[in-house]
């Protein structure tokens, strides 16, 4: 801890390495947001309610809301930035388009990045498990069908990461 209160906390998210000096009290979610401009990671409730801030840290799926960036010092991190592979989408990417999975889109990347979790957790055999295991993630306007029919189709293709 420095005289000012902060905390050197070194963060890889998408294959870039931050030396950060943080306040320990500070979210991940708010440091991917407000210090490092990754904007793309959304804060809907910031309590943990809905999913729209969740990130892939050392590949599972967290909430970014809910931890500390303190907490994550030396973890890989990858955001909704950092999912596709250069140029080319990544397969839940391309599902999400194909089956018209979203409408506004603020709960896209948390749905995406939750998707992928959810299937490398590798614990849903069927669509209702499926549905069950991303249920924490909200989408206000109704794009849930499509979202579960494009995790089903990656699911189905044999996606493994
Ligand atoms: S912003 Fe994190 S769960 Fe809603
Ligand atoms: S697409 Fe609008 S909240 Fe899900």
């Amino acid at each position: 801890m420095t005289a000012k209160n902060t905390q050197t906390t070194t963060l890889h998210i998408n294959g870039y390495t931050h030396v950060l000096s943080i306040e320990p009290w500070i979210s991940l979610l708010d440091i991917l947001r407000e210090h490092l401009q990754l904007t793309g990671t959304k804060k809907g409730c910031d309590h943990g309610q809905c999913g729209a801030c969740t990130v892939l840290v050392n590949g599972k799926r967290i909430l970014s809301c809910l931890a500390l960036g303190v907490m994550k010092d030396g973890a890989q991190i990858t955001t909704i930035e950092g999912i596709s592979n250069g140029t080319e989408l990544h397969p839940v990417q391309k599902a999400f388009i194909e089956h018209d999975a979203f409408q506004c889109g603020y709960c896209t990347p948390g749905q995406i990045c939750s998707a992928i979790g959810m299937l490398n957790e590798n614990k849903a055999e069927t669509r209702e498990e499926v549905q069950e295991l991303m249920s924490g993630n909200l989408c206000r306007c109704g794009a849930n069908k499509g979202i579960i029919d494009a995790v089903m189709a990656v699911k189905e293709g044999g996606y493994n990461e």
